[in-house]
């Protein structure tokens, strides 16, 4: 098992040691940051986030039954007039993948989503090659919607980023 707790300054070193590639970043966050991850960008992402009741953003770090931390994961793009948000930046340190911690943290993110922050959608992106992300969300519950075409172009290659929501009716029936 694992719990969510708020990713803050402290966790900084430890998520620039895991993003360890320019790939491996582009597919933890897109265009977001450029190679490689420092402490002045975590600084500019961690800005105005982790405030309740009504941040934009919520950044977490899974930790497990150990005290050792094995990822990350944030719930950003929060509209309170919509009830919506977006799920992004999922990582799991390597030497904890395949052990089903990215569908622990999506679970207990939708939770966070659903119960506490009253939402009614919840989506995200995945390039679509990812077939291991993939199929951590689809156990999660999240549906695919569609596809946005070639919308990264990362060293000569254009990437493909698949839609997948779940709404909180659904979320509901999965969790009854
Ligand atoms: C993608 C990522 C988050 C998955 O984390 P994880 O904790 O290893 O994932 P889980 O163990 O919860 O589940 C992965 C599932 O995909 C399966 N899987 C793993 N590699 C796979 C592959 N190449 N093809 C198909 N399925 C694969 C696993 O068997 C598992 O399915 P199962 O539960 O039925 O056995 C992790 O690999 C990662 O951090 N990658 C780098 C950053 C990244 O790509 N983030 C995603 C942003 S959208």
């Amino acid at each position: 098992m694992i719990r969510l707790e708020y990713f803050d300054k402290n966790d900084f070193k430890q998520l620039i040691d895991w993003v360890s590639s320019e790939e491996l970043m582009v597919n933890w966050s897109g265009n977001l940051f450029r190679f490689p991850l420092s402490e002045n960008s975590l600084d500019w992402y961690i800005e105005d986030t982790n405030v309740l009741p009504a941040s934009e953003a919520y950044n977490y770090k899974a930790i497990d039954d150990d005290g050792t931390i094995v990822g990350h994961i944030s719930l950003g793009a929060i509209s309170e007039k919509n009830k919506a948000a977006r799920i992004s930046r999922v990582f799991v340190a390597q030497e904890h993948q395949g052990k089903g911690i990215c569908y622990q943290m999506a679970k207990q993110l939708l939770k966070i989503g659903f119960e506490e922050l009253k939402l009614h959608r919840i989506s995200l992106g995945v390039y679509d090659t990812n077939a291991a992300a993939i199929k951590c969300y689809e156990k999660a519950g999240l549906k695919i919607e569609g596809i946005h075409r070639d919308v990264l172009l990362h060293k000569d290659v254009y990437w493909t980023i698949i839609e997948m929501s779940i709404l909180e009716d659904e979320w509901r029936a999965l969790n009854a």
